[in-house]
């Protein structure tokens, strides 16, 4: 990085950290209950919960949409010794998935977290398949839309070890005042990725933490804050991923794969529901 650049870099810093203060007098207020989700956010970058607790309204039309889709993902043969990525499909333009995602209490909680204005990227419909060898979002990672990245994962079938449950490592392990950090940054900065053996190496498997649940259950994951992955599986498993930064992210030419032609967008027959005309950013 030249002088130039690290100047800059130190003034944007300062401006994000400046612009999250002056928005603390304009945060909305939580519904009850949700301090809790805001605060383990803050402190463990994470939060699980599942979709009847949450107790959205629009939880039924979600669920409802994704299951008439699913079976039109993953038909064909998976070999698992061969390199498998996702089916994915943007579903940010259905109403059924790109509500949910807007829920006013979703965004409630977001904003807090993130004490900023909130920019909702949209919504992947994905089935991740069986693999043997450790590559793209199967390595070790973080995002790197924004200073915060904030996803919902919301599991459609049961997600045990077998089915490769997200990951993480908790922050203590990786914070910025320990040797660890930098020589994670190092390592992903020199490759793709980091595969657990290499990882093993810094942090233990033994601190690792796995988020198996049944279906239905909801991670709130920050994505840039938590080292993470997709477990190698041995069986398909069908999530949903809901995508919030900040409002204009730090990089938003990494953003538009929620809803530009970076994935196909399903297949909707005529008792499918009505396709929004574009996706928006809140
Ligand atoms: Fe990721």
């Amino acid at each position: 990085m030249t002088i130039q650049e690290k100047i800059f870099s130190l003034n944007s810093d300062l401006r994000y950290i400046l612009a999250r203060q002056q928005h603390v007098k304009n945060l909305p207020v939580l519904a009850k209950g949700d301090r809790l989700i805001v605060d383990a956010l803050k402190r463990d970058g994470i939060y699980i919960t599942n979709l009847s607790e949450l107790g959205l309204g629009s939880t039924s039309q979600l669920l409802n949409a994704a299951h008439r889709l699913l079976p039109t993902m993953g038909t064909t043969q998976y070999n698992s010794s061969v390199n498998n990525p996702p089916e994915i499909y943007i579903v940010t333009d259905l109403p059924s998935f790109y509500d949910w995602g807007k829920e006013q209490r979703l965004l409630n909680i977001i904003e807090n977290y993130l004490s900023l204005p909130v920019a909702y990227h949209g919504v992947h419909l994905r089935k991740d398949f069986a693999n043997e060898n450790q590559f793209a979002t199967l390595l070790w990672h973080r995002d790197v839309e924004d200073r915060r990245v904030l996803k919902i994962v919301v599991y459609l079938s049961d997600v045990e070890a077998k089915h490769g449950p997200f990951e993480y490592v908790p922050l203590s392990y990786t914070s910025k005042n320990q040797l660890n950090y930098y020589r994670i940054q190092q390592q992903i900065h020199n490759t793709a990725g980091i595969d657990d053996e290499a990882l093993n190496k810094i942090v233990p498997k033994s601190a690792w933490k796995s988020c198996p649940g049944p279906a239905g259950t909801v991670i709130f994951a920050d994505t840039r804050r938590l080292l993470h992955h997709g477990t190698l599986r041995r069986e398909e498993r069908s999530t949903l991923f809901f995508v919030y930064t900040a409002n204009p992210p730090k990089r938003p030419e990494l953003c538009t794969h929620f809803w530009d032609n970076s994935y196909p967008r399903p297949n909707l027959n005529s008792e499918s529901e009505e396709v929004k005309v574009g996706a928006s950013v809140i």
